[in-house]
């Protein structure tokens, strides 16, 4: 893992194998940002125009390689774009990004110094996590040809001595690291993470952050009744599990519930997922490593709030001992579901771990799913969308998002859509109705199972949480954490009361 730390040293006197700066977009042409001034001294002035030369341009993405002049203990320098100049400081997503670019860009470096701005506690923040976000690499299969990521990072800025600086350090520190976590859990191949192993994975990481960590093994599932996780996993040799990781401040005075939907492998079971679809079927758990890593970030940083996390976990297989489609499951709390395709799993599961997660009456529940195909086609694949039974609430995540730099769009729940789903001839309920609108249709079926009295959102991170294109910024290929960020700063917020 990628170290970071802090340094009040000039950028010219320290040794590292590269140096970052900032480049923008001025009204006149290629600025160089605050915080490489001893670099532009070192340059005699020429530093702009030889960058200009070399084609930077300051545009986000950007990143320009140019050997470093003398009086520099670095011997190259990386120059990456921030974008429009601004005055007054760049936005946290803008330096998150150039720093994410200059830590892929420099993979393989022993270390690199970052002489990007970061004169205020969020300038460092940001820097701190984008390098720490971008320094991702997934090595756990590729032995001697896989990319090895920077080894050090030493962020340069003359306010170390600050506590809010060091605070700063310490929260993408925190974050960064549980999102890293939740890449490889997203990463790591199905016949490598299944619901046991993922189990026993929280249990241990859970153990070593001092949280609460409970186990239901397809034993305790059957004699507790849940119908919903059993009914999925039921086709599969790796049986399901239900975990909670339960995370409290003595001074809390709110609690939170975050429900992940976590299929380790989505064939689609019986209704099974053409060629094609099923590839990357691995990601289907994104939403249950996300609301862990949130958990144990909330702990790290100590936020006075109450979290619990519900990881329902499960393995989407055909076979004989598999649900069919046409056959009725009863979940927890006493619903009745027919199950029309077994490829709309994840909402069986979501129910019984949202019922079960009701019984503890939290202020909120918040689950987070890999769950339809439609919401990729509404949002594409950069977007979550955001769902709930309170529009104060669904508007408070999707804001929570944009502050963090996690994109998200607000959804409806029409009620006419709900007729399809409650139409079974058979059961209270069916796992699918109308195909148009198929994202709502399945916030409508788990709205089903929250609770009279709970505020509820959902947020569907089909789209963003596993990155098929090329990497960007600070998100890789593959695993990205969706939605962690975003679930912090909303424990973060509530324990502050806003
Ligand atoms: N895990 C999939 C949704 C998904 C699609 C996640 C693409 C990530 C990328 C989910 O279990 C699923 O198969 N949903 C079906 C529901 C349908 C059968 C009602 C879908 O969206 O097609
Ligand atoms: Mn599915
Ligand atoms: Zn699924």
């Amino acid at each position: 893992m990628t170290a970071l730390s802090v340094s009040t040293s000039s950028a010219a006197s320290l040794r590292a194998d590269a140096l970052v700066i900032g480049v923008a977009k001025g009204p006149k042409g290629l600025v160089v940002t605050s915080g490489a001034e001893a670099v532009v001294e070192a340059f005699g002035g020429t530093l702009a125009e030889v960058l200009t030369t070399l084609g930077a341009t300051g545009a986000e993405g950007e990143a320009v390689k140019l050997p470093a002049a003398a009086g520099l203990k670095a011997p190259l320098v990386l120059a990456v774009g921030l974008g429009e100049a601004v005055e007054g400081g760049y936005s946290a997503e803008a330096l998150r990004k150039a720093a994410g670019v200059a830590a892929r860009t420099l993979a393989g470096s022993k270390k690199v110094a970052l002489a990007l701005p970061a004169a205020s506690a969020e300038e460092i923040e940001a820097v701190a996590l984008g390098a720490l976000l971008g320094s991702y690499a997934f090595g756990l299969y590729k032995g001697e040809n896989g990319k090895t990521p920077v080894g050090e990072l030493v962020l340069l800025t003359d306010r170390k001595g600050s506590k809010e600086a060091k605070a700063a350090v310490e929260r993408a520190t925190a974050i960064g690291e549980e999102m890293n976590r939740a890449r490889d859990l997203i990463n790591t191949a199905p016949n490598d993470l299944n619901p046991k192993s993922f189990a026993s994975l929280a249990q241990t990481v859970g153990k070593e952050h001092g949280l609460k960590v409970e186990v239901l093994d397809e034993k305790a599932l059957t004699k507790g009744g849940f119908g919903g996780i059993l009914g999925v996993g039921v086709g599969s040799a790796n049986p399901p599990r239900l975990v909670k990781v339960v995370y409290t401040h003595p001074k809390a005075r709110a609690s939170l519930a975050f429900v992940g939907k976590g299929i380790t492998y989505d064939s689609g079971g019986i209704s099974l997922k053409p060629a094609g679809h099923n590839e990357t079927m691995k990601c289907d758990m994104s939403g249950a490593a996300a609301v862990f890593a949130a958990v144990v970030a909330a702990k790290r940083l100590g936020l006075q709030v109450n979290v619990t996390g519900w990881l329902a976990l499960a393995e989407n297989m055909p076979s004989g001992s598999a649900t069919r489609p046409g056959d009725v499951l009863r979940m927890y709390g006493g619903k009745t579901v027919e199950v029309l395709n077994t490829d709309a799993e994840g909402r069986l599961v979501l129910a019984d771990a949202i019922v079960k997660a009701g019984e503890d009456k939290p202020d909120v529940i918040v689950d987070v799913a890999t769950l339809t195909g439609a919401m990729v086609l509404a949002l594409g694949t950069r977007t979550f969308g955001v769902m709930a039974n309170n529009d104060e609430l669904r508007t408070k995540l999707h804001e929570t998002a944009g502050a963090v730099g996690e994109q998200s769009w607000p959804m409806p729940l029409p009620a006419d859509l709900r007729k399809g789903m409650v139409e079974s001839t058979v059961a209270d309920l069916a796992n699918m109705g109308e195909r148009m609108g198929g994202g709502l249709v399945a916030g409508l079926f788990l709205k089903e199972f929250v609770a009279e009295g709970i505020d509820w959102a959902h947020l569907d991170i089909a789209g963003p949480a596993f990155n098929e294109g090329g990497p960007h910024g600070y998100t890789p290929k593959g695993g990205t954490a969706s939605a962690v960020r975003t679930l912090v700063r909303f424990a973060e917020d509530t324990a502050a009361g806003v």
